[in-house]
């Protein structure tokens, strides 16, 4: 028999994917498309995505709280379910296949039960259940074991906060002669997955919320790495606003390149 725990992440899942189907369907197509801030689209598939995953989800789980990106909807419950109905919307605007709806599934006090981000355009199913590993797919997922030195490394710039681009790009630049490249996707969760599968070797940034780490992250932990914010205390989804993730170590060497470069390092502002 399967337990509630199973039961949850299955109807997560297959929540997911229904909305991923949803995300293809539309890509590429026409759609309405609005500037939600500086630099910042919505379109018509934020909003209709998020709606759909909330309704399947409160009918499934009648006393469930989310907190979802769109006009910041947010109740009180148990399941708490974390929703980025369109992660990479700038990406999804522009035709760019690299995009992912995404879960992150907590108890009703902010305790992480599992993740679930999928990528509808290659068929790409990330999902973790708290001590159950992570998997892409059907195959276990692993973060990189290989020197820093050796792997692409996943940041992005803080475009909604361009006050803070010269800030890091300076810890960028501090990073850069010790790894083999950057990538800037357009997809924090997915950056996040990827770290966990050991594409990149490490991901951090500046700026984000709950809804694009939640689910992430605890991708992350149970493929073996750490996720920290930029001081290198704990990160939580709710309340941090900066982001280091990856191996262990990896993550340990950076927090030591930007300590020895000098640069002030802020989480809080
Ligand atoms: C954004 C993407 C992007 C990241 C931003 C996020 P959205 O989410 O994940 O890669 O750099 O910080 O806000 O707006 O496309 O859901
Ligand atoms: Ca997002
Ligand atoms: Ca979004």
């Amino acid at each position: 028999m399967k337990s509630a725990d199973e039961i949850l992440m299955n109807t997560v899942i297959s929540t997911v994917l229904k909305a991923g189907d949803i995300l293809r369907s539309g890509f590429r197509e026409r759609f309405e498309v609005e500037q939600k801030s500086a630099h910042d689209l919505i379109t018509e598939y934020d909003t209709a995505v998020q709606e759909f995953i909330v309704e399947q989800l409160s009918k499934a789980f009648p006393g469930a709280g989310f907190i979802a990106e769109e006009e910041h909807f947010s109740t009180k419950g148990d399941p708490l379910l974390v929703i980025d109905p369109l992660d990479g919307t700038n990406n999804f605007a522009m035709g760019i296949p690299q995009f992912c709806v995404s879960i992150g599934v907590f108890t009703g006090d902010k305790q992480p039960k599992g993740g679930v981000v999928y990528n509808p355009v290659l068929e790409e199913l990330y999902h973790a259940q708290v001590g159950k590993g992570a998997y892409l797919n059907d195959e276990r997922i692993f973060v990189s074991q290989e020197p820093l030195k050796d792997t692409l490394v996943a940041t992005a710039l803080p475009f909604k906060f361009r006050d803070k681009v010269e800030w890091i790009t300076q810890l960028l630049m501090s990073v850069y002669p010790e790894i083999m490249d950057i990538r800037r996707l357009g997809s924090a969760a997915l950056d996040i997955c990827y770290t966990a599968a050991g594409i990149f070797g490490l991901y951090f940034e500046y700026g984000i919320n709950a809804w694009d780490t939640a689910a992430g992250v605890c991708l992350l932990r149970e493929a073996g790495g750490v996720s920290v914010d930029f001081f290198g205390q704990p990160y939580d989804p709710f309340t941090s606003r900066s982001l280091v993730a990856g191996q262990p170590t990896h993550v340990e060497q950076v927090l030591d390149l930007w300590r020895k470069s000098g640069f002030e390092l802020k989480d809080k502002d």
